[in-house]
């Protein structure tokens, strides 16, 4: 017998037990195994998290070295995979050509697809912590044309990936610890968030037993839309456009609300936050201190204030429980950075990826069966079949 309720969207249809991240949204909380984000962004490392999120605690000091230096250990790529990132135009979108190198990945690694044990597992993911920073910062760098480089031995996991976005050719590479911490903020904050779209992807293309970077392949895929990672982008774009069009914020409140007009407030709104994005608050607290501690002044961070402030007041904004969601000022700080505006959501998925494995590796270890939806059909009846001179 077929199924006789559907649930669009999955608003209200659990796919899985899970230990990794707990998320209450009437209050706003989040955490991870069981650490609150609040703390595990002012107090711990990106690296650390990744440990807590894949294995289930954060690390002793010995834990973590031994993390760090297996992945140190798979942080080069196949020189031929030059050769693909060449291929691409300089116009590509820096997502679709994540999504294909990372996909890519598996031809030069094809170990790491049929993974029957922890071990086997293991293995694949420090490959992918190793390679996935190099992808990301060789797809920025070939955009600005510049030569692709390699981290250095002696710098830290988030240290690397600095270096390698933002290090000019034939000059010594100044770490900025302003920066540092900046992105180690940033990437935890975007470290996990349960079963969204993206994750949901990963778990559901895993549940095949595709391999992991094929799973992440899909999972960059599904972060790249405007409703979901993408709005890290579509957000600072929007308020550049408000901000040529004369800073005229209640003249975009107002397309927001109309029903009429396909304009959405971006960055606003969450499918599970009702009351606040937590990630939020921290991101607007943070971008305060990274453009105060950069001397960089933004006028777009006043309009993005006062977009907020006018939304948090309006009715149909409160009616809906709409509030800022963690795309929100993110990309305020990413630009603030030096990060290009189209790189923000491969940024978004750097920081998912310790996610994304975390939840591939439970579902496996879980042996959850391939994931399978049904559905309604409201299709044609039976019909008799006519030859193509007879239609
Ligand atoms: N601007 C104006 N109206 C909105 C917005 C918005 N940003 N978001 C939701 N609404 C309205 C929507 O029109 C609907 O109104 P009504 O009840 O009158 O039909 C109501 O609020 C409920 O919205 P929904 O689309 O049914 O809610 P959803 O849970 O399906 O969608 C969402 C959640 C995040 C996709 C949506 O709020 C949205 O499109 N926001 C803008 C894009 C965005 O910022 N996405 C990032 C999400 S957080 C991080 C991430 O996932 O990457």
């Amino acid at each position: 017998g077929g199924v006789t309720t559907i649930d669009p969207g999955y608003k209200n249809t659990g796919s899985c037990e899970s230990a990794i991240t707990f998320l209450n949204g009437e209050e706003g909380v989040l955490r991870y195994r069981g650490y609150a984000i609040e703390d595990l962004a002012e107090k711990a490392d990106f690296l650390e998290v990744a440990y807590l999120l894949i294995f289930g605690n954060l690390p002793t000091q010995e834990q973590l070295d031994k993390f760090h230096s297996d992945i140190k250990k798979e942080s080069v790529v196949d020189d031929d995979i030059k050769k693909i990132l060449d291929a691409f135009p300089k116009t590509a979108h820096p997502m679709g050509v994540l999504a294909s190198l990372t996909s890519a990945l598996t031809a030069f690694n094809p170990s790491s697809v049929n993974v029957d044990s922890e071990d086997d597992m293991y293995n694949a993911i420090v490959k992918i912590l190793g390679k996935f920073p190099v992808l990301v910062a060789w797809t920025m760098r070939k955009k600005q044309g510049l030569p692709l480089n390699y981290g250095s031995e002696d710098l830290g996991y988030v240290e690397n990936i600095l270096k390698m976005m933002f290090e000019k050719p034939n000059k010594p590479y100044e770490q900025n610890d302003i920066l540092i911490n900046a992105l180690d903020k940033l990437l935890i904050l975007h470290a996990d968030h349960e079963q969204n779209c993206s994750t949901s992807t990963v778990r559901i293309v895993g549940s095949s037993h595709a391999g992991l970077f094929a799973s992440l392949s899909a999972g960059i895929s599904a972060l790249w839309g405007p409703l979901h990672g993408g709005a890290n982008q579509a957000v600072l774009e929007m308020l550049e456009g408000i901000k040529e069009d004369g800073g005229d914020t209640k003249k975009y409140m107002a397309k927001a609300k109309d029903k009429e007009d396909p304009f959405r407030l971006m960055g606003f709104g969450h499918r599970v936050y009702k009351n606040f994005d937590p990630r939020a608050k921290i991101i607007k607290k943070a971008a305060d201190e990274v453009l105060g501690d950069l001397g960089v002044e933004d006028p777009v961070l006043d309009i993005a204030k006062g977009l907020a402030e006018e939304a948090l007041s309006d009715d149909y904004f409160v009616k809906r429980k709409l509030y800022p969601n963690v795309d929100f000022y993110s990309g305020i700080i990413y630009r603030a950075m030096g990060i290009p505006v189209e790189m923000f959501t491969v940024m978004f998925a750097l920081g998912r990826l310790p996610g994304w494995i975390a939840q591939w590796r439970e579902m496996r270890l879980r042996k959850e069966p391939i994931g399978r939806p049904r559905q309604i059909y409201i299709g044609e009846n039976h019909r008799e079949f006519k030859s193509i001179n007879e239609r």
